[in-house]
């Protein structure tokens, strides 16, 4: 049995006489410490697929199977388990909440997770100091560059520990510089056993995975090792 387990499954959006299957019949397995990067062109479902396994919708048919048990047999309560214990996410746009410092912006997400009060600050200066912005605890979003919001972001996505990070184009709003560090936080995060699964439109960051999903129209048009995973499998 395969970490995470894809069965089969459709995303269909009806919108009065349109119907758009925005992911439509995809099948593969992700490993447990994989690094995978997905890519494809605008429109090609990429992001339906990773909101589907960060449990933020659900499907029209099909299963995802985290350690064999499908994320979607539970319903709501499941969904609110796998989005708080089991998945972190971040966004291109990093989505932090702009009347919240960076440290109140994390220690939201570790109350939802269940960490008591007395502990949330000391937690929340934890995490900022791992991705090198223990100094901006007390700055507001409007406060941060773009590349610091987005490592606010990632420590956002780390507050309850999950096994897997779930990146929607987390440097697309940055420039080279700050999209490189951010790249290097998500392979920091990788060698520390993390599974990480990234949509990506740069053909450079999709080489740092180990393995990346290409899809067109909603499937899955191929799935390629890199380069860097070939030569350390030739070793
Ligand atoms: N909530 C929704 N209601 C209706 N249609 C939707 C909805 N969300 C996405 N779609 C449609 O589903 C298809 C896939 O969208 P998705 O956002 O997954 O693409 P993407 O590959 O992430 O594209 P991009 O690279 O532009 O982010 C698109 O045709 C989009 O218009
Ligand atoms: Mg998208």
């Amino acid at each position: 049995m395969a970490f995470i387990e894809i069965d089969h499954i459709r995303k269909i959006y009806r919108k009065a006489t349109v119907t758009v299957p925005a992911v439509n019949d995809i099948s593969f397995d992700i490993d447990k410490g994989e690094f995978l990067a997905i890519i494809g062109k605008s429109g090609s479902g990429k992001s339906t697929l990773l909101n589907l396994l960060g449990g933020l919708d659900t499907p029209t048919s099909g299963e995802i199977r985290f350690e064999g048990a499908n994320l979607f047999a539970e319903g709501k309560d499941g969904l609110v388990k796998h989005r708080r214990h089991r998945v972190g996410m971040v966004f291109q746009s990093f989505q932090l909440i702009p009347g919240q410092t960076a440290a109140e912006n994390i220690e939201l997400a570790l109350a939802f997770g269940g960490v008591s009060r007395s502990e949330r600050k000391a937690r929340a200066l934890e995490l900022l100091a791992q991705v090198g912005l223990a100094e901006r605890a007390d700055h507001y979003p409007a406060e941060l560059s773009g590349g610091e919001a987005q490592r606010v972001a990632i420590a956002r996505a780390l507050a309850n520990d999950p096994a897997i990070l779930l990146a929607d184009e987390p440097t697309g709003n940055l420039d080279t510089q700050n999209g490189d560090i951010v790249l290097g936080i998500l392979q920091d995060l990788h060698r520390q056993g993390r599974t990480i699964i990234m949509i990506t439109h740069d053909p450079d960051m999709a080489r740092v995975a180990q393995r990346t999903i290409r899809m067109q129209d909603g499937q899955l048009l191929d799935s390629q090792l890199t380069h860097e995973s070939l030569n350390a499998k030739a070793l």
